[in-house]
């Protein structure tokens, strides 16, 4: 029987998967785990089932022992962990891809329509009580048919996101390293263009890229600049992948139109200039936040650490 630690709590058939047969030493609480109580908790673990509000490091790994065998994390982006570190300790490390497609790409898609139809500002309204009613003029967004939509990182969850898009009559352009299969391309009818190119004329930006050094402010206030200022900015990836600050005095000074956030550089802390805004939608970070995918995340995560606690390949493990 292995030793395994769950840093947060997952939903209870993952659970149920690892005490079957695995000792769990479970942190049961929705706030994260203070990191004082996580580096006390891991030494002698086998398997860490991880989420992304845990920084899996050199000190961690080395509290935990040599005897640590898999990092499962319960996230398809692994920035929270250092995979080099990992791998130098022979610690495999693995992540929950595919199963979290379908509900991000439905939130970016979702802050695509709060942030061209301004949707925050009028729910705002609404609830702040303030005298309104229906004008010609009240509220006008913006609409999305015919126009396009620029993706950057055409993976699985930035093509369900074109999908949704193409269903709105809207035109696809994607940056991302390799290109799509020609067949995606088609039936997408996607176009791959240079980041440039894609933000000087893209009607709606959205970021689905994996965080990592190169991408760090990917967006920044030269890419905001070449964007047209009728422009929507979507991240539903990670946080610093565009620079808040950048972002916040393009809002401000009407660079772009309109921006829809998930995530954070310093989350769950927002800019602060952003919170002023009201040209900016802003969720915490609800990207998987379905009882179907969390449950699928931490069940995939949980059959992660099971093989490899059983010497067998993870059925996702982080590559490269
Ligand atoms: C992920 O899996 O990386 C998501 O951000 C979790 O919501």
């Amino acid at each position: 029987m292995s030793r395994v630690v769950v840093t947060g709590r997952v939903p209870q058939p993952a659970l149920e998967a690892l005490t079957a047969t695995h000792e769990v030493d479970l942190w049961d609480a929705e706030d994260p785990i203070p990191r004082e109580e996580l580096l006390r908790r891991v030494a002698g673990a086998d398997a860490l089932v991880t989420l992304l509000t845990e920084q899996v490091d050199g000190e961690l790994l080395d509290a935990a022992g040599e005897q640590l065998r898999v990092v499962a994390n319960v996230a398809v982006g692994y920035n929270n962990v250092d995979v080099a570190a990992c791998r130098e300790r022979g610690v495999v490390v693995t992540n929950t891809p595919g199963v979290l497609t379908e509900a991000t790409a439905d939130i970016a898609f979702a802050l695509i329509l709060m942030a061209t139809r301004r949707l925050g500002e009028g729910e705002r309204i609404v609830r702040s009580g303030a005298p309104w009613q229906w004008g010609m003029f009240f509220l006008l967004g913006s609409g999305l048919q015919g126009k396009r939509l620029g993706i950057i990182g055409m993976g699985g969850i930035g093509q369900a996101t074109a999908r949704r898009a193409r269903a709105f009559g809207m035109e696809v352009g994607y940056h991302s390293r390799s290109a799509c299969d020609p067949e995606v391309e088609a039936e997408l009818a996607a176009t791959r263009l240079e980041l440039d190119e894609l933000l000087a004329s893209s009607d709606v930006v959205s970021v689905h890229c994996p965080y990592s050094e190169a991408t760090h402010h990917l967006i920044g206030e030269p890419q905001l600049a070449a964007m047209k200022d009728t422009a929507y900015l979507v991240n539903s990836a990670r946080g610093p992948i565009v620079d808040e600050a950048a972002l916040a005095r393009a809002l401000r000074e009407g660079t772009i139109a309109g921006a829809g956030l998930d995530v954070f550089e310093q989350e769950p802390q927002v800019h602060p200039e952003l919170m002023q805004l009201e040209n900016v939608v802003l969720l915490p970070h609800l990207g998987s936040a379905t009882v179907e995918t969390r449950t699928a995340m931490a069940q995939l995560a949980a059959d992660n650490a099971l093989a490899v606690l059983a010497g067998e390949e993870p059925p996702t493990p982080v590559r490269g």
